[in-house]
């Protein structure tokens, strides 16, 4: 009996004991921090958002994945990091055509310096807040550490490199109605077995087998990759988003997509096969004023090798004797492109 009560007394006492060392929720919230976004505009700064503890990278909100594409879009070579947030219990579907986003949903793209990857440039953040309307905004990180939501386009020097960095109204002529989200797509995300490993997380729905069928990019970087399809690859990612029928002014004529079709950009005179030095496309891509792609202030090294790799391979063909009637991809509109975008606030910013 004695025996028996304390055994009872003991058990009780390791069950408070035990009770005791868990930790209540309020603890719980002061270590890990919590998103908060998902309605109204961006909080003046990244710590606010709560992605990531006190501004560390490395101490991501729960919900929060890190994520990889497999052709990034050249950014003045600054070296990059992506993630995504997935509300709980409510994934990122696929109908068989595209992905559904659920509402809540954050995309997150953290830009470094490539000369020293410890130093921060910014934090560009996507948010589809509960109302449906998709937010935009990016972070410039200052030299004490802490960040700055930005209301214009700037060009910022850390590292000892200038990184253009642009404005709101400019991420939405590539971040466009019915594209808002580019890069975590499946033909960007099938890699490394991702798309296996963000349907465990719950980020992805269930539906693996239907997702990997859809076709992966080609790899812009393999040397072992025909020429034309590099190109055409490298152009879908990083000139598309404008280059296309629903883009702004001046670009929607060139349709740059990889379903566009092949001899497109020859039939408007853009390139000349064999001369990259007298074709329009290699000079916008290779000038040192308006250059193309317009938000890079460096050209990418990567584009004038395959470019003019790409040009040189093309020969002049005759042009083929047909009934068919020519496809000619309709005129549109064309969105205007915010004038705002000429305002470039020079800041320096060299960092510790
Ligand atoms: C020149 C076109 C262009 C502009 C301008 C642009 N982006 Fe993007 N963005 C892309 C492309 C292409 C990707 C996918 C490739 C990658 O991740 O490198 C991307 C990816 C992202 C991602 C990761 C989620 C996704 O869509 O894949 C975020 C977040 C993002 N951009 C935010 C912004 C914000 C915020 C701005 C404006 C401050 C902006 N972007 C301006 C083209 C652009
Ligand atoms: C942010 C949107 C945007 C992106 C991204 C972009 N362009 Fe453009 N592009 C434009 C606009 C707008 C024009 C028309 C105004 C001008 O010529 O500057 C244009 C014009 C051009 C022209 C000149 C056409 C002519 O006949 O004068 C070429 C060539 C071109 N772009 C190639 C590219 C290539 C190659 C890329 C990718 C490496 C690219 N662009 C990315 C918006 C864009």
């Amino acid at each position: 009996m004695i025996i028996r009560n304390v055994a009872t007394c003991v058990a009780l006492i390791l069950i408070v004991s035990c009770k005791a060392k868990k930790k209540s929720v309020s603890e719980l919230d002061a270590e890990q921090p919590m998103v908060t976004l998902g309605s109204g505009p961006l909080p003046p700064t990244l710590m606010e958002t709560g992605l990531f503890k006190d501004g560390d990278l490395a101490a991501l909100s729960p919900g929060l994945h890190r994520y990889d594409v497999r052709v990034p879009l050249w950014s003045d070579g600054a070296q990059k990091d992506r993630f995504v947030f997935a509300p709980t219990d409510k994934a990122v579907s696929f109908n068989g055509t595209k992905l559904d986003f659920p509402t809540g949903s954050v995309f997150v793209k953290h830009f470094k310096s490539d000369n020293d990857p410890g130093l921060n440039v910014e934090t560009r953040v996507i948010v589809l807040n509960g109302d449906g309307t998709w937010v935009y905004g990016t972070y410039l990180w200052k030299e004490d550490g802490s960040t700055e939501l930005l209301d214009r386009a700037r060009t910022v020097q850390v590292g000892g490199k200038d990184y253009r960095i642009p404005s709101p109204k400019e991420c939405t002529t590539c971040h466009r109605e019915n594209a808002e989200v580019l890069g975590f797509s499946l033909e960007q995300l099938n890699r490394d077995n991702q798309i296996q490993q963000l349907s465990e997380l719950k980020v992805l729905g269930p539906d693996v087998q239907s997702m990997l069928a859809v076709k992966p990019l080609d790899d812009v970087k393999d040397k072992a990759l025909p020429i034309n399809s590099r190109a055409r690859t490298y152009m879908h990612v990083n000139c598309a988003t404008c280059h296309n029928p629903g883009g702004p002014k001046g670009a929607n004529l060139m349709d740059m997509r990889l379903e566009a079709v092949d001899t497109h950009l020859l039939s408007l005179g853009k390139i000349f096969p064999g001369k990259p030095d007298d074709s329009i496309l290699f000079q916008k891509i290779s000038a040192d004023t308006s250059r193309m792609p317009p938000v890079s202030i460096r050209p990418d090294p990567l584009a004038l090798e395959i470019f003019r790799s790409y040009i040189e391979g093309l020969v002049e063909t005759p042009a083929p004797v047909t009934d068919e009637p020519v496809q000619i991809p309709e005129p549109q509109p064309g969105r205007d492109v915010p004038a705002e975008e000429s305002q470039n606030d020079e800041v320096q910013q060299s960092g510790p």
